[in-house]
């Protein structure tokens, strides 16, 4: 989409959990007269000397950076929370520092609805508490303070947007480029897709005593074409208007239930899952919905797909690559 927007780009990418055939496969879609727009290079954002290199590689300087480099298992975190705090905190503070250096100060940051851990009320305003209940949201917590301390100090400078997605699900429309994690999927999609494609047996539903409509947990899914309509529309938003600091939730504002997902993605693919309910899995809440009307006032952007589209797009993907990238 930034291609198609007549951006220059510079991915950089460690690739720890990503493959650069993905990025051959966003040239091809571009097509030949955009692909040559996007260069790419492999390095760490811990590593000064890596970002050093990567900030006097564009010629004309580097205008904005669009923040995803993370990890993001919730799980994963608990077992090693430094590397959390490592890989996403002190990464993020190099990758800052790095701007600064050569006066870049706009920044769309990967938040998360991780950091509202079990919301008070839904849906959920982005005044609602900061009270992550994992190590994970604990280090996009720290980040989103980090922003705000820097911004502090030069309001005049800095533009930032923080954009605290929900549950970003599906894939392109062509399915050439999806979701393909490393190892066991442990978010719901991932797994559902797998059964589907029969490289899972079954899906547990991790509890099915909730005090939801059919007793299954409820998440605010959003299509990952709307979450880039919306970096899009987050980035057009920073370097139109004065610097600031913004935050949005990305999200539907609509919650969609473990069942309800197994059975779009089963109308999708003409498959059946096979699920159990099992036991509810240590830290979930029942429910968790995005408030999404600060972004549609401050950026006009609203998701336009629904969980249709989303095994739609999903299920393409993951039937012409049923093992991801290899
Ligand atoms: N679920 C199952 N079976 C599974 C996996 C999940 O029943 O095998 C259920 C969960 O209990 C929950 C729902 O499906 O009710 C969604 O679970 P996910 O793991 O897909 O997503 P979460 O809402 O737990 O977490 C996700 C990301 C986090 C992010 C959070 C909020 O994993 O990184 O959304 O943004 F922080």
């Amino acid at each position: 989409m930034l291609l198609e927007a007549g951006h220059e780009l510079l991915v950089f990418d460690d690739f720890s959990n990503s493959s650069p055939i993905a990025l051959d496969r966003v040239r091809e879609l571009a097509g030949p007269a955009a692909a040559p727009r996007l260069q790419q290079m492999q390095g760490d954002i811990r590593n000064p000397k890596d970002l050093e290199q990567a900030f006097t590689k564009a010629p004309s300087g580097i205008d904005a950076v669009i923040h995803f480099a993370g990890l993001k298992a919730v799980g994963e975190s608990v077992q090693h929370p430094m590397h959390y705090w490592d890989v996403n905190v002190n990464g993020s503070r190099c990758l800052l520092e790095a701007m600064q250096t050569h006066g870049c100060h706009t920044l769309v940051f990967s938040s998360s609805a991780s950091l509202y851990g079990y919301p008070e009320a839904v849906p959920i305003p982005e005044t609602a508490p900061i009270a992550p209940i994992n190590p994970y949201g604990h280090t996009k917590a720290a980040v989103e303070q980090m922003l705000s301390d820097l911004h502090a100090s030069s309001p005049d400078s800095w533009r930032i947007d923080c954009l605290r997605y929900f549950n970003p699900v599906g894939a392109h429309p062509s399915g050439r480029i999806g979701e393909n994690p490393l190892g066991i999927p442990n978010n719901l999609y991932p797994f559902v897709s797998q059964v589907a494609v029969g490289r899972k047996s079954q899906l547990q539903v991790f509890g099915g005593d909730w005090p939801t409509s059919d007793g299954t947990g409820v998440r605010d899914y959003i299509h990952v074409m709307d979450l880039a309509d919306g970096h899009l529309a987050a980035l057009d938003c920073l370097l139109a208007e004065e610097p600031q600091l913004l935050t949005l939730n990305l999200g539907s504002g609509q919650g969609q239930s473990v069942l309800e997902m197994v059975q779009a993605m089963e109308a999708a693919s003409g498959c059946s899952i096979p699920y159990a309910i099992t036991d509810r899995r240590p830290g979930d809440a029942a429910i968790s919905v995005a408030d999404p009307s600060k972004a549609a006032q401050r950026l006009g952007w609203r998701t336009q797909r629904g969980l249709k589209e989303i095994c739609r797009d999903g299920w393409a993907w993951q039937q012409q690559n049923p093992d991801g990238y290899t």
